[in-house]
């Protein structure tokens, strides 16, 4: 079975039980701080397990289907092996207060073992339930009695929270008791019952309405339908790793799984940086491009390959076909070339350090010529602790001289401005919100704050976006803000936990680590109650539109590779 028809049986098999499809969201979260990139189907529905929206209204049931995009920077070092991804596609079914437990379980068992679906041969199935060893949590009777009566399904065993508790690592969010389902002992199933919100500090508090959430991995269940050895034998890789025949087989595996990661990490806007997801995105790119390089392999072919091969299934592959190759191939010559001085200036330490570097020699190679420490840790053993110290700190450093140069946001720093110039600034930073919530109005909801600066002047602002925005767009923006002027709205400030500001929808910036509780502005227009914007910041902002005057935009330009930048005055 090849992986289009997989996909439709799966979509079809959950259509047909009353749930509506959803497309996937893109691998950039949005409005969704607590993660860098989407790692799971779930996601992009966290909102209506909480409760904040209502599946019905939105998509018309209490049951969705989906096929997710997704990346996973924890498996990074187990890819190589049969099994493990960065990224790769989720297949779910989700019930935001429907169905329960046992429908999900039976409708897995139906959809792996009939023989109109997937016919996989009951003997080599088992699957497992919660325990119960979780302060707070009982052992999962339900479903254990649940699974015992699916005909034919004999090995059933109770394994602890470690594998059948499924929630947030690290952070917050829905969570609860899981069902998994395995294929010759791999795992490719997971049914999780979210009853919980699991909070930040381990503390469990019941949801107000049970969902179900499934995942299951395409590319593993492409090897149990096909009866494969490996992941990287499916249909979804085979092609490109036909390109990588004369690399050793872990590096084909490593280059197979990567540039699949590259072109869906550039087609979703990221773009190669020191920071976050742009950092994620440059780090696999050279790790491509370290295993690739003078073996003959093609940067540009391999992306072309993996564009022909899921294009038919993601069109935004297609519409961002050029930007793709562009990014990459500018990427590929900046990184080649000090990749040749980073070597020799290796070499030279080798000799001086043969059995090990510290973090900070090669932190050094990394921020001079921007040697990976995967390229590093090939030659030589690397503390890695300390590279990753370092790099934060240096991090800081940056972050701190910019605060310096412009003041951060105006008024923070220290910086010593004029009154007359603090009201300028802080009526800026009223209309920098504004400018926000329009550039998301007219040109989508991806876009997000990717800097800003605001001095008495103007208010400067960054965001990724793959294109030139266009003299009329820039009229809509301008005109979108001056109508909310006009129409007059308040700004009401709260403090908040950071988690509920995050759930009731107030946009923040990735980059920051904020504190536990945070103050979030929501501009609304006072008579009809509409929301503008709701954002996390640090202030300080006007009271009422009348104090603000007229918006202008000033200048659209370029501000590096992928960048946009806006400048705006008020009048
Ligand atoms: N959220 C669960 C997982 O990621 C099931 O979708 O495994």
């Amino acid at each position: 079975m090849n992986h289009l028809e997989l996909r439709q049986k799966f979509l079809q098999f959950f259509e047909n039980k009353g749930h509506k499809l959803v497309l996937s969201a893109s691998l950039l979260p949005k409005d969704d701080a607590s993660v860098l990139l989407t790692t799971a189907g779930m996601q992009q529905f966290k909102p209506y397990f909480v409760g904040l929206k209502e599946a019905e209204k939105d998509f018309g049931s209490q049951n969705v289907v989906s096929i997710q995009k997704c990346f996973r920077t924890a498996d990074i070092d187990e890819v190589g092996d049969d099994t493990h991804l960065t990224f790769f596609e989720m297949l779910g079914n989700f019930s935001f207060g429907g169905y329960f437990k046992p429908e999900a379980i039976e409708y897995a068992w139906e959809f792996l073992t009939d023989p109109k679906f997937l016919n996989i041969d009951k003997n080599r199935l088992f699957a497992t339930f919660y325990n119960g060893n979780r302060t707070g949590t009982a052992e999962d009777t339900e479903a254990k009695q649940i699974l015992e009566t699916l005909p034919g399904l004999t090995k059933i065993m109770a394994q602890p929270d470690t594998d059948n508790f499924w929630g947030p690592t690290g952070t917050e969010g829905p969570c609860g008791p899981t069902v998994e389902f395995y294929v010759d002992g791999v795992e490719v199933w997971n049914l999780v019952f979210n009853e919980f919100y699991c909070h930040s500090n381990e503390e469990l508090t019941p949801l107000p309405t049970k969902g179900v959430d499934t995942g299951m991995g395409l590319e593993r269940l492409l090897v149990a339908v096909n009866q494969l050895e490996t992941i990287f034998a499916t249909d979804v890789f085979a092609p490109i790793m036909a390109k990588l025949t004369n690399l050793p087989v872990k590096a084909q595996r490593v280059v197979a799984d990567h540039i699949r990661g590259v072109v869906f990490l550039l087609a979703d806007y990221v773009r190669p940086s020191n920071k976050e997801q742009g950092y994620i995105l440059r780090r696999i790119l050279r790790r491509v491009l370290l295993h690739i390089h003078s073996s003959g392999v093609r940067l540009d072919e391999l992306i072309e390959t993996v564009i022909d091969l899921f294009g038919p299934v993601y069109p935004e592959l297609v519409a961002e076909h050029q930007a793709i190759s562009q990014f990459a191939r500018e990427e590929a010559d900046k990184f080649i070339r000090t990749l040749e001085l980073g070597s020799k200036e290796l070499d030279k330490l080798l000799q001086t350090h043969p059995k090990a570097l510290t973090g900070q020699q090669a932190f050094n190679l990394f921020a001079s010529y921007g040697l990976p420490i995967d390229f590093i840790k090939e030659k030589v053993p690397v503390n890695e602790a300390e590279f990753e110290t370092a790099f934060a700190q240096h991090q800081d450093v940056s972050r701190a001289g910019v605060e310096e140069k412009f003041g951060g946001h105006g008024l923070s720093a220290g910086a010593v401005v004029s009154e007359t110039d603090q009201q300028i600034i802080t009526r800026l930073h009223t209309a920098t919100h504004l400018l926000h919530a329009a550039l998301r109005e007219i040109l989508g909801e991806e876009i997000h704050q990717g800097g800003s600066d605001i001095n008495s002047e103007r208010t400067r602002f960054d965001f990724a976006f793959p294109r030139r925005v266009e003299p009329d767009e820039l009229k809509r923006i301008e005109d979108w803000v001056n109508q909310k002027i006009q129409a007059g709205f308040v700004i009401k400030k709260e403090t908040l936990p950071y988690a509920d500001a995050i759930q009731a929808g107030a946009l923040a910036f990735f980059k920051e680590k904020y504190p536990a509780e945070v103050d979030v502005y929501t501009i609304y227009n006072e008579t009809t109650g509409e929301v503008i914007s709701k954002e996390l910041c640090g202030g300080p902002h006007i009271q009422t539109s009348k104090e603000l005057g007229t918006f202008r935009i000033v200048k659209e330009q370029s501000s590096s590779a992928g960048v946009r930048r806006i400048k705006a005055i008020l009048e």
